[in-house]
């Protein structure tokens, strides 16, 4: 089943998808100044929206941008997700930008559905290939630098996406970030997770300044329906290659098992892939 995209406006609620919604001076464009969640959408429904919009108040705090109150996000969600067909899996995003230049004004906030891309369907099953890529930054600088918006989901992902497609020309399917110390932090859109001595792991959001990936969380919290326990550390790209399997996860993508770091095959723990899809809903 295909679906159109949803569009909805606060305090305008859903409109047709063509129709304009931004002004051309607002600051999400100009300066890509602004905050978002992306929600995975199943059976009508964005799953773990209270999360999401937990994280976007952190956002929001963190770019000292005046979100409104979580009621109003909540409803506009509601709009959205009510024009969407709810046998279609989809993908939620809720911005809030800066508005207009000319302000101090109202932020704008809206919210779009989409349906899920065929390709991240299929990684889901298949697994990725992906390639390092230096972000510059020691791994734990950005706890102490708070202007670099450690932590917080920005819409200024050019430099996010630009990683993407290096790694994309590169004959891979995705980048893991390395910091400038040799530590692996995460995907451009994705939490990295590993698995070594019975435990999933994954990267400090607190300590490195990554984004606290929400389906990791609750992976890792739900560890103990796969007979693992759960842990935090910190891993180089070395170590990650003796490890009995990695996987990316993210809202939308659910999870995908990592088949080669920069050209080298990892364990793929193919029955384990499995049933992390079923626990987090993705089978
Ligand atoms: C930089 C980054 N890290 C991690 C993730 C995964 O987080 P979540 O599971 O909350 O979607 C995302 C996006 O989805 C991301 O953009």
């Amino acid at each position: 089943v295909s679906a159109e995209r949803v569009v909805a406006v606060l305090g305008r609620g859903v409109v047709p998808p063509g129709t304009p919604i931004l002004r051309g001076d607002d600051l999400g464009v100009l300066r890509g100044d602004g905050i978002f969640e992306t929600a995975h959408v199943r059976g009508g429904t964005a799953w773990l929206l209270e999360q999401h919009l937990d994280r976007m108040e952190r956002s929001a705090a963190l770019l000292e941008l005046a979100l409104p109150h979580r009621d109003s996000l909540a409803e506009l969600v509601g709009q959205a997700l009510a024009a969407w067909p709810a046998e279609v899996e989809g993908s939620i995003r809720l911005v809030c930008t800066r508005g207009a230049e000319i302000g101090p004004g109202p932020v704008t906030v809206f919210a779009t559905v989409a349906p899920v891309p065929a390709a991240v369907v299929a990684a889901r099953t298949a697994g990725i290939a992906v390639r390092t890529a230096t972000i510059g930054l020691p791994a734990e600088l950005r706890p102490g630098t708070p202007w670099l918006l450690g932590g917080a989901k920005t819409v200024s992902y050019a430099v996010n996406l630009a990683t993407q497609r290096w790694a994309q020309d590169n004959g891979a399917d995705d980048a893991l970030w390395v910091s400038a110390d040799g530590y692996a932090l995460e995907g451009p859109t994705s939490t990295l997770v590993w698995l070594a001595d019975a435990t999933l792991w994954t990267v400090p959001a607190p300590r490195t300044g990554i984004l606290a990936g929400i389906t990791a969380r609750y992976l890792l919290d739900h560890a103990d329906a796969l007979g693992l326990r759960a842990g935090e550390a910190m891993v180089t790209p070395a170590q990650l290659r003796r490890t009995e399997g990695v996987w990316f996860t993210a809202s939308v993508r659910g999870v995908a098992a990592l088949t080669s770091l920069d050209g080298d095959p990892l364990p793929v723990a193919a029955e384990l892939s499995a049933r992390i899809r079923e626990l987090l809903g993705f089978s």
